[in-house]
């Protein structure tokens, strides 16, 4: 399978904070932006792939500022590396405020997705190729995020996760 460059994958999604999507605070609440950043993860993931995707895992998100009513929320997501049939992808959150011309950061997080046959069996999905500096920097750090949200699912035993040891044996 030939390898796809990470741009590929590249995925802006916007929406609008309306007052059904807000908290008693009058903020963007947590879950709807979850659900926006899920939904902009699985576009870019099947962007890279081509083949219909599932959220397998999601890394720790912290909310650094809280999105305003009547805010913009910008959602950013590229794939950082493909593995065997699933992928990691790297998300980019902010706010804006277009009435008084500001943005700020939200958040920024991991999910991982798996590729899927029309049997709903994970699939082998195309290597990533990394371009950019961030690109390359990210790509470089997968291994090792891989490592512990599968050690942290149970699906790895710590003594072979070689990429997380070697960080602590330097
Ligand atoms: C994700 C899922 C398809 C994996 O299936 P599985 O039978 O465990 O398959 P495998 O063990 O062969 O794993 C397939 C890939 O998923 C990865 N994976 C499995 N669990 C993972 C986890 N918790 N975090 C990150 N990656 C995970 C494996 O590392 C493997 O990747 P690779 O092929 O690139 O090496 C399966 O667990 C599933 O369907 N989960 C429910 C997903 C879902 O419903 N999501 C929506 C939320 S409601």
């Amino acid at each position: 399978m030939q390898g796809r460059p990470a741009i590929n994958s590249f995925t802006i999604m916007n929406e609008l904070v309306l007052p059904n999507d807000t908290n008693s605070f009058g903020n963007l609440m947590g879950g709807r932006l979850m659900y926006w950043m899920d939904i902009a993860a699985a576009l870019s993931a099947m962007k890279h792939s081509n083949t219909p995707c599932m959220t397998a895992s999601v890394d720790n998100i912290s909310f650094k500022n809280p999105i305003k009513l009547g805010n913009i929320v910008h959602i950013e997501a590229k794939v950082t590396r493909a593995f065997h049939t699933s992928m990691e992808i790297y998300l980019k959150v902010w706010g804006e405020d277009s009435l008084h011309q500001y943005q700020y950061e939200s958040n920024e997080a991991y999910f991982t997705f798996v590729a899927l046959d029309p049997n709903g069996k994970p699939r082998p999905v195309p290597v990533l190729i990394p371009e950019t500096e961030e690109e390359i920097k990210l790509f470089d750090g997968a291994l090792r995020r891989r490592q512990l949200r599968l050690i942290l699912a149970g699906k790895m035993k710590p003594d072979d996760a070689n990429e997380l040891k070697a960080l602590f044996s330097k």
